[in-house]
C-alpha cells in the first residue's frame, strides 16, 4: 500500500494510540478508498487522508463523547444524545485539526459528516464514505452491503458511481431503521434526499 507522506505520518501516530482492531479497520478503509479513488480518477492522496483520519476518536465511550461535545460547544442533536457514537465524526474532525495539525477543510468536513454523508460532499469524500461502509469485514457481517460495493465498482452492469453506492447504503439503513424502529439522523435524511434528486 503506497500513500502520500501525510496519511502515512498520521497512521504512525494513530497506530500508537488506537486499539489494534480499530487500526485494522482504518487500514482496510484506506486501502478500499485508494482503490475507489483510483478507479474514479480522483485525488487519491486527498481521499486517503480523509480515510486515515476518519475514526480517530471512534474508540471513545459514548458518555465521554457527549461530555466532549458539550465541552467543545457543539450543538448536540437529540438523535446524537440518544446515539452518541455519531459524535465521533465531529469530534474526530476537531481533534484532527487541534492535535494532529490537519488543516484541509475538505478533509475535516468529510470526517465531520462521515456517519451520515453530506449533500455537499465532493467525490473524494464519497470514496471514503463508501469505503468505510463496505470494507470487507462489514460486507462479511451484513452481506446486503455487497450491492453498495458493486455500485461503487464496475461490477454490477451499470456505470460505477460513488453517489449511487452511497444512496443504496442510505436506503439500506433507512429500511433497517423502519424495521427496527431506529431513529434516523437528520443529516442522513437530507443527504438521502439530495442523492435521490441528483441520481437518476
Ligand atoms: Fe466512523
Ligand atoms: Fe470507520
Amino acid at each position: 500500500m503506497t500513500g502520500g507522506p501525510e496519511d502515512v505520518a498520521l497512521r504512525r501516530r494513530m497506530a500508537a494510540e488506537l486499539p489494534d482492531g480499530l487500526v485494522a479497520h482504518i487500514d482496510r478503509v484506506v486501502s478500499l478508498t485508494d482503490r475507489l479513488a483510483t478507479l474514479h480518477g480522483l485525488d487519491v492522496g486527498l481521499a486517503r487522508l480523509m480515510a486515515q483520519g476518519h475514526d480517530l476518536v471512534r474508540a471513545i465511550p459514548p458518555a465521554e463523547l457527549v461530555k466532549r461535545a458539550v465541552a467543545q460547544g457543539l450543538t448536540v442533536d437529540p438523535v446524537e444524545r440518544d446515539v452518541p457514537v455519531i459524535l465521533h465524526g465531529p469530534l474526530g474532525a476537531l481533534e484532527l485539526s487541534e492535535r494532529f495539525g490537519v488543516t484541509d477543510q475538505r478533509v475535516l468536513d468529510a470526517i465531520w459528516w462521515h456517519t451520515t454523508g453530506h449533500p455537499e460532499y465532493g467525490s473524494e469524500a464519497w470514496a471514503m464514505f463508501v469505503a468505510d461502509k463496505v470494507e470487507p469485514h462489514k460486507v462479511e457481517r451484513w452481506p446486503a452491503l455487497q450491492s453498495v460495493l458493486d455500485a461503487a465498482l464496475d461490477t454490477d452492469g451499470q456505470a460505477a458511481s460513488l453517489e449511487r453506492a452511497a444512496l443504496l447504503y442510505l436506503d439500506l439503513r433507512q429500511d433497517e431503521a423502519v424495521r427496527d424502529r431506529l431513529q434516523v439522523h437528520p443529516m442522513a435524511t437530507l443527504t438521502r434526499n439530495y442523492l435521490l434528486r441528483h441520481i437518476r
